[in-house]
């Protein structure tokens, strides 16, 4: 059971009293009739809403692809530095969104921001096998052997990291994807520094089956389709 104004503001995302100002002006159907008080309590999973004449199916969490820009933390708030957060509109921030995992200051693509933390916490555990894939440029071309190190793991903060595949770019051997399925701290840069490489440049550019947008900017996001998030992992 839900409030309905509690349904509108979830679904539209809206806050609380822009719902009830919807609800109030008539604006709301319940299985086809039109109720004024945002406290009514109802089952989401029987009942019909309506905005305008409109289905509003119920969403309870928010899910939005964003391509990161460079010069921005992945972080909910920092005192000094602008956060991924602040690149949403306004109506986002009473609404509560973290990103899932972490991409450093300088590394750009997709993050993924949502409210649904018990989701966001199986999406990082390594337990889960989850793919991220980066695709990175360094300082020194990749060699063959590197392969090899990527998939063995090398030691990192007390532990073996986990299997890592590397594919080489056959154009530009300075370049490659590298996917993980866990997020050791600047554990790409890292590995690369382990091969004796710098990095120059990280994009993410794939969570899970679900690949950056290639029609959003840096800086650009848009919400997640159902299947979308299902895609994520
Ligand atoms: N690995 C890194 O080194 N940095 C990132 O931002 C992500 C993975």
């Amino acid at each position: 059971m839900i409030r309905l104004d509690k349904y509108i503001a979830d679904t539209l995302v809206c806050t609380r009293s822009e719902a009830s100002a919807l609800i109030r002006a008539g604006r709301v159907c319940l299985d086809g009739v039109t109720v004024k008080k945002g406290d009514v309590r109802f089952d989401e999973k029987k009942c019909t809403v309506a905005v305008d004449g409109k289905t509003a199916g119920y969403k309870e969490f928010i899910y939005i692809m964003m391509n990161k820009p460079a010069g921005v933390v992945s972080a909910t708030d920092d005192v000094r530095e602008k956060t991924v957060l602040s690149l949403l509109p306004e109506k986002y921030m009473t609404k509560e969104l973290f990103p899932v995992g972490r991409l450093d200051k300088d590394t750009v693509g997709l993050i993924i921001l949502t409210n649904d933390g018990k989701n966001a916490h199986r999406l990082l555990s390594p337990k889960h096998h989850v793919e991220k894939e980066y695709y990175v440029e360094c300082d020194v071309e990749f060699a063959d052997s590197d392969i090899d190190t990527c998939l063995k793991g090398v030691m990192m903060d007390g532990d073996r990291t986990k299997p890592c595949v590397l594919k080489i770019c056959e154009n530009d051997r300075k370049c490659a994807h590298m996917i993980l399925t866990e997020g050791k701290y600047h554990e790409i840069k890292r590995l690369c520094g382990h091969m004796g490489k710098n990095v120059t440049f990280l994009e993410r550019v794939r969570f899970g089956s679900l690949l950056l947008d290639g029609e959003l900017q840096r800086g650009e996001w848009r919400e997640l389709s159902e299947e979308e998030i299902s895609m994520l992992g």
